[in-house]
């Protein structure tokens, strides 16, 4: 039997498309180990939205690269998003590179991988954007038996400036409601209780559509099915966000009160050369709309500092928003210039030193504010569904709130998988801590 090992980096999706390929590989006949296990063959699932994020796998690979001209393996295969950005530079740098595929040509990832070992070709799959040889297998090889993602549209058409997803991913195509629903099935069958719904804006699902069939009507759909226990979803995108969205998310208790709508930039100047479509007024009404119609909502956000012409005004107006909308957490990230993106050609590109020193300015500042806002939740009662052992701490726990928080709580591993009831005692600025008070189930 051929073993091989995956190593994944990234936003969820990739998480998603790693559970596949798992599954997927393992049908062909794979067996999977660690790096460390000296396997036939190493499967990078690749990101590449910063800098910082294609340099791990750079080095990564070089490492393993050198292990293979002494000894024949592992072979490396390289798929996602650096694959389709960088092709055949995997092939011209690295003799142990062997497969290169983007991230619409999963599913022809196995069998060529078979054949590649026993043929020792070199394989390299570029996407072709509108087109898509998906992977047709469910996630049932995941991290978590309990939770699920399920990738409900390809691809983005927004080309945000700054953005090289719309390069790497292709072109929008929402899936078939039909197909989402049948991998639904299989997940609760396989024990699943908590499915995320992902997409890089799920809020212009089925725009592609003609029936008129939405996010809404399909987030309506999920969440009607008796098996499925929580909903979520990511990401929102403020200029497709729409109140159906709100109302059917109050109607249904399944879905969990949690969003994530990022604001990007608190500067209009800045969000117009982002082209993101929407200013801080229009986006401070959907806020406004989220937060009168859903009790007890936590809204998240993502927000880039040192973006090109950046200035000290237009920052303090992103520390504003940030003091202002008072979100529960912020993925904050230092601009990174990505090539073939209209952001790396404008001037006004700000040193490294100006990006991070903003970048702790905004992190110093959502820190409080995310710490305020959890020490407020003690004393509150959450249905949490334990999920998993926390990364660090003896005898803990750790699930989330339905307001998508991290909670610890002290238990026994063999509670995992159940619901309970948790009463809130202390809090730091990234999770909660908390008090088990029964089993609900
Ligand atoms: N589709 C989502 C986000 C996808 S990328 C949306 O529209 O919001 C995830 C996050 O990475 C983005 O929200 C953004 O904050 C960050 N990001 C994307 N490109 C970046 C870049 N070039 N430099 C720094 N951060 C970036
Ligand atoms: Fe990137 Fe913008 Fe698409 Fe999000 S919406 S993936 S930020 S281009
Ligand atoms: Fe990275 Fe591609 Fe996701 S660039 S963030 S893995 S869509």
């Amino acid at each position: 039997m051929k073993s091989y090992a995956i190593k994944v980096y990234g936003c969820q999706m990739n998480v998603y498309d790693a559970e596949r390929l798992r599954t997927a590989m393992a049908k062909e006949g794979f067996c999977e180990v660690s790096v460390e296990d000296k396997p036939d063959l190493v499967m990078f699932v690749t990101c590449s939205i910063r800098e910082k994020a294609e340099q791990k796998v750079w080095s990564e690979i070089g490492r393993l690269d050198a292990r293979w001209r002494g000894k024949g393996k592992p072979l490396i295969a390289v798929v996602g998003c650096m694959a389709q950005r960088l092709g055949s530079k995997f092939m011209d740098r690295f003799k142990s590179v062997c497969l290169v595929a983007g991230p619409r040509n999963l599913g022809r990832v196995p069998s060529e991988i078979s054949r590649i070992l026993k043929d020792k070709e070199r394989v390299l799959i570029l996407d072709d954007p509108k087109e898509l040889a998906d992977l047709d297998c469910p996630p049932l090889r995941r991290e978590n038996p309990w939770r699920a993602y399920i990738t409900i549209a390809h691809g983005c058409d927004n080309f945000c400036t700054y953005c090289i997803v719309p390069y790497t991913r292709g072109r929008f195509r929402s899936r078939a409601p039909e197909e989402i629903f049948k991998e639904i099935d299989l997940l609760v069958s396989d024990g699943v209780r908590e499915i995320i719904l992902l997409g890089q804006n799920v809020n212009s699902y089925g725009t592609d559509f003609k029936d008129g069939y939405r996010f809404s009507n399909l987030l309506k759909d999920v969440a009607s099915d008796k098996r499925v226990d929580l909903v979520r979803f990511l990401t929102s995108h403020p200029k497709d966000f729409t109140e159906d969205i709100i109302d059917v998310m109050a109607e249904n208790p399944k879905i969990c009160p949690a969003i994530n709508l990022p604001i990007q930039s608190g500067s209009d100047r800045i969000l117009s050369l982002m082209n993101r479509g929407y200013n801080v007024e229009q986006y401070a009404k959907i806020i406004e709309a989220i937060r009168s119609k859903l009790e007890d909502v936590a809204i998240t956000s993502d927000l880039i500092v040192g973006f090109p012409g950046e200035t000290e005004e237009d920052f303090q107006a992103s520390l504003d928003a940030l003091r202002h909308f008072r979100f529960d957490l912020v993925h904050t990230a230092a601009y990174s210039p990505r090539e073939g993106t209209i952001g790396a050609k404008m001037k006004d590109q700000l040193s490294e030193e100006e990006k991070y020193k903003r970048l702790n300015m905004a992190n110093e500042l959502q820190n409080q504010i995310s710490y305020e806002i959890n020490l407020s939740l003690k004393g509150k009662r959450y249905r949490v569904l334990l999920d998993s052992l926390p990364p660090k701490g003896e005898g803990l726990l750790q699930g989330r709130t339905p307001t998508d928080k991290v909670v610890l709580v002290k238990g026994t591993p063999e509670l995992l998988g159940n619901f309970v009831e948790v009463t809130i005692t202390g809090a730091e600025h990234w999770c909660l801590r908390g008090r088990l008070e029964k089993i609900l189930n």
